[in-house]
């Protein structure tokens, strides 16, 4: 049985979910929050020691003021309602993307960040303003102004996600075949779950079968 020890999750289909169930994309969102809330208890549950959650592209700032507003609001509710709980529960949140939101946003995540930093039940990697290609690009040029040697070792330095493992598993909702611009380095030897529900039909059930049948895999990384 293959270890688990990270699940990334591209959490798409809020906006269809929300238009068709109550007539706007926002609602969507909103009911999404309530999913991500099951699957980190069933994370922890299962063991999982990071859990990696899309939550904005570098691409989302191209939707409408309104909805990308929208957005914000419920992060920022979120944080600063369940924060304490997210610490009680010995969970550490750490944000991967650039963090250039509203003065109150970023000082909001960055005092998350340290507030949980000892944490170690469930790392949360929460990407917002994250975008593979951006991150590739700073990096290779943060090493080219370095001493350091290209290779492999030294350039995932730069990254995000530096000090994280890289998934063993992706699972991407919404049924959509594609990787939107998501840890393309990092997802070099993930195995991938395109799911057809919406995120905010995903539950804790339609999660155990996935990591059920991950955990049967025969992963390679080129050997046989
Ligand atoms: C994913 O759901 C959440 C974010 C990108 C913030 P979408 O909002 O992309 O939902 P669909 O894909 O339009 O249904
Ligand atoms: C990917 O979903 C980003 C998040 C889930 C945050 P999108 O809905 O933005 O992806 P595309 O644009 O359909 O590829
Ligand atoms: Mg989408």
């Amino acid at each position: 049985m293959n270890p688990l020890n990270h699940v990334a999750i591209i959490m798409d289909g809020n906006g269809r979910w929300g238009l068709k169930n109550k007539n706007s994309r926002n609602s969507g969102h909103k009911e999404g929050l309530k999913v991500i809330e099951k699957i980190i208890k069933e994370t922890i549950k299962q063991k999982i020691k990071y859990l990696t959650l899309y939550a904005f592209s570098t691409e989302n700032w191209r939707r409408p003021k309104k909805e990308i507003d929208y957005l914000f609001n419920l992060l920022e509710n979120f944080l600063i309602s369940k924060i304490g709980e997210l610490d009680k529960k010995k969970i550490r949140l750490k944000i991967i993307g650039a963090k250039a939101f509203s003065k109150k946003l970023n000082k909001l995540l960055i005092a998350a960040e340290k507030k949980t930093i000892k944490n170690d039940i469930l790392q949360i990697n929460l990407a917002l303003n994250y975008g593979s290609k951006l991150e590739l690009i700073n990096a290779f040029k943060r090493i080219s102004n370095s001493q350091d040697e290209i290779n492999e070792k030294n350039l995932i330095k730069y990254f995000y996600t530096k000090n994280i493992p890289d998934p063993d598993l992706l699972i991407r909702t919404g049924d959509t075949k594609r990787l939107s611009n998501f840890l393309l380095w990092q997802l070099a030897y993930s195995e991938i779950y395109f799911e057809k529900k919406l995120w905010p039909e995903f539950n804790e059930n339609d999660y155990i079968k996935i990591i059920k049948k991950f955990k049967r895999i025969k992963r390679n990384f080129g050997k046989i």
